[in-house]
């Protein structure tokens, strides 16, 4: 059977599919550096909130086998990948709250040498990844009871086996429903600028055998209008405690246009993904990407003369007020979603 993951530690490496490289070529690499790892979660080599957590975590486990014997100097250099890794990418939470688990380890355990903090990371890599999967698994199955036979789901973005280290968020609901009903349908999103939905997702959803379709990011509009979309799943790089989602560009345009056209809008993330202490759409840290992103075509050919100016937000916010419920690992979340993220997350 043909690989269906996004990585893999094995005897002590870690390998990861450089996605920048799909759908054309499938290529597995290792990762045994602080400074590649870095450069791999700023590059998009990996992506997807949860898998960048996941993939830090080990990341700083397998790089931890290089540094210092001295554990002064040891717990210096952790200290330091840990603060260069949340450097990468500021949006997804998911990043954040691995690499703090991983501090815990070390602030937690004072008492132990180099060689039994090293084994710990490696612990907690490994149950942070073992999670993951686990946390898949349950929002595909929450996610489910909202789909009917014959549902035709508009995404947006990557969220599936290449966004996880499971099965994926969003994409998770879907390849339970295409379980359970054979005639779902997927339209998929290009995702501009940097075409997750034309790479990835069309990509991972014709791996898996779920009917799909894919669309320019201009084309969903239209799609609704027709009467082609029952409902929009997509998934989420860091909520609030109001329910406002931060996730990839376009998905606040997708939120104005189903609502306008009365189509349920459902946001399906790992309790990872919600951070508590944000409580404003405004209080959410928006990555600014190269402009050239925006110029070129994936980062290759220009299709914009090389001197114009360009902005390139790699994500929105959708308020809260836009969102139908919110799927999670713990069970599905509806407004109001004040008092009711924090009863269901506490769960
Ligand atoms: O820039 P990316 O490709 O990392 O953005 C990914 C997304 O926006 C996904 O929708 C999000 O991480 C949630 S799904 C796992």
């Amino acid at each position: 059977m043909k690989d269906m993951r996004s990585i893999s530690f094995k005897k002590g490496k870690l390998f990861y599919l450089d996605q920048t490289k799909l759908p054309l070529v499938e290529k597995w690499q290792e990762c045994s550096s602080i400074a590649q790892g870095y450069r791999i979660i700023k590059l998009l080599k990996i992506r997807g909130a949860p898998l960048i957590g996941v993939f830090a975590a080990y990341c700083l486990a397998v790089s931890a086998e290089k540094f210092a014997a001295k554990k002064d100097l040891f717990l210096k250099q952790a200290t330091y990948a840990i603060s260069h890794l949340k450097a990468s990418r500021p949006t997804a939470v998911n990043l954040f709250w691995a690499l703090d688990r991983m501090q815990a380890v070390l602030t937690n355990n004072p008492d132990k040498d180099t060689d039994s903090l090293k084994k710990l990371l490696l612990k907690q890599a490994a149950l942070i990844h073992s999670e993951d999967v686990a946390l898949c698994k349950n929002m595909g199955r929450f996610g489910v009871s909202l789909i009917r036979p014959g549902d035709r789901i508009l995404t947006h973005c990557n969220t599936g086996f290449l966004a996880t280290s499971g099965n994926g968020t969003a994409l998770s609901v879907i390849y339970e429903a295409n379980k359970k009903y054979k005639d779902i349908e997927v339209f998929i999103d290009e995702t501009r600028p940097l075409l997750q939905g034309a790479r990835l997702t069309a990509w991972e959803l014709c791996r898996k055998k779920v009917p799909c379709r894919l669309i320019t990011d201009n084309m969903s509009a239209y799609c609704m209008q027709q009467g082609l979309i029952d409902k929009v799943f997509l998934g989420a790089d860091r909520i609030t405690a109001n329910g406002d989602v931060a996730n990839k560009i376009g998905t606040y345009s997708v939120a104005v246009l189903a609502k306008y056209h009365k189509i349920p809008f459902y946001v399906v993330a790992p309790f990872s993904s919600f951070d508590l202490n944000l409580n404003s759409p405004g209080s959410l840290p928006i990555e600014q990407r190269n402009p050239d992103e925006i110029r070129k075509v994936f980062n290759r050919v220009y299709i914009a003369p090389r001197n114009v100016k360009s902005y390139n937000p790699a994500f929105d916010v959708t308020p809260g007020e836009l969102i139908t419920a919110i799927v999670t690992d713990k069970g599905i979340i509806y407004p109001p979603f004040n008092k009711n993220i924090p009863k269901i997350l506490e769960k």
